[in-house]
């Protein structure tokens, strides 16, 4: 076994801690890697991850597009986006025509733009039920604009319906974010299933791009079991960089900023940096 000063610090899935290094900057833009934040389960993480990922890609020069694709609209919330009186991703699913600059809206942040969502997007499981081709007019409508952005991350809705299908066959990688819970790993094999399926049928190059450990509390042996047992099942798809459970989640949420600006030197802004440089050194996003 290699000596703890030949090894340095070990991180919280086990492996040596990276920083990972400050990407280099692009020349241009695009084309964009679409990115899928994906979950059936509620409440894992997966619109707090879409916010913070995005602004922090974002800090780093990259040109992020963040698609709410949940009807409760609370990535345009948490963004400081209205979601009323304004296109939406919903306009443009029913009028694939449509030019999507419509309902695109700069975010306050420099280098982020949101493709907003309210409620009227739970019509559209009905709606698209009897569309030829219903799987892909997320693909159809991103298509048009993924030249003039770096990275695309769709906020997923806690389903596996059309939605969430139409935003696997639009996706060329699929992050799935587990909350260090009991239960975190309850249906991840359908998820799985799902993304198999997509593969199978509809997007052959999809790939999962990681698993993502959030609310990790390393004062409970609980949180380090379930990492632990995500570790098991997921082994290096697990990403490295895990998020802490903070309250101030939630108060950046309230505040319509992401984390990196609500509190930029908090460590949970910090490790959501650490997870888009992780992702860039991955090679997940350019
Ligand atoms: N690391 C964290 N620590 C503490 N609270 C968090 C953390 N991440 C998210 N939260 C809070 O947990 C709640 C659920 O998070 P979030 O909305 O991101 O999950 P979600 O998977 O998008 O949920 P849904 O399935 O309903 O769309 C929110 O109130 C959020 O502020
Ligand atoms: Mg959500």
């Amino acid at each position: 076994m290699a000596k703890k000063d030949e090894q340095g610090p070990i991180g919280p899935t086990g492996r040596p801690y990276h920083g990972f290094p400050t990407p280099p900057k692009l020349d241009g833009h695009g084309p964009a890697r679409i990115i899928a934040l994906c979950n059936q389960k509620g409440g894992v993480g997966k619109t707090t991850t879409t916010i913070n990922l995005a602004a922090s890609l974002a800090n780093y020069g990259r040109r992020v597009l963040a698609v709410d694709f949940d009807p409760q609209g609370a990535l345009s919330a948490g963004l400081g986006i209205p979601t009323h009186d304004t296109p939406t991703i919903y306009d443009l699913l029913l009028d694939t025509k449509r030019d999507p600059h419509d309902a695109i809206v700069p975010s306050a942040t420099p280098n982020l733009d949101v493709i907003p969502a309210n409620i009227d997007l739970s019509a559209a499981e009905v709606h698209l039920v009897n569309e030829v081709a219903r799987e892909t007019i997320l693909s159809r409508v991103l298509r048009k604009v993924s030249g003039e952005y770096d990275v695309i991350l769709v906020d997923c809705q806690p389903s596996l319906g059309i939605l969430t299908v139409n935003a696997l066959t639009a996706s060329h990688g699929v992050l799935i974010p587990l909350e260090c819970e009991f239960f975190a790993l309850r249906g991840v094999a359908l998820l799985i299933e799902t993304i198999d399926k997509v593969r199978d049928r509809l997007n052959p190059s999809i790939e999962l791009d990681g698993v993502l450990a959030t609310m990790y509390d390393p004062r409970t042996l609980h949180s380090r079991e379930v990492l632990e047992r995500v570790v098991e099942a997921f082994g290096d798809d697990v990403l490295e960089t895990v998020i802490g459970r903070t309250v101030k989640f939630p108060d950046a949420s309230v505040s319509g900023k992401p984390i990196t600006e609500y509190a930029p030197e908090h460590a949970a802004a910090q490790a959501y940096l650490r997870l888009a440089r992780e992702l860039i050194a991955r090679g997940a996003v350019a």
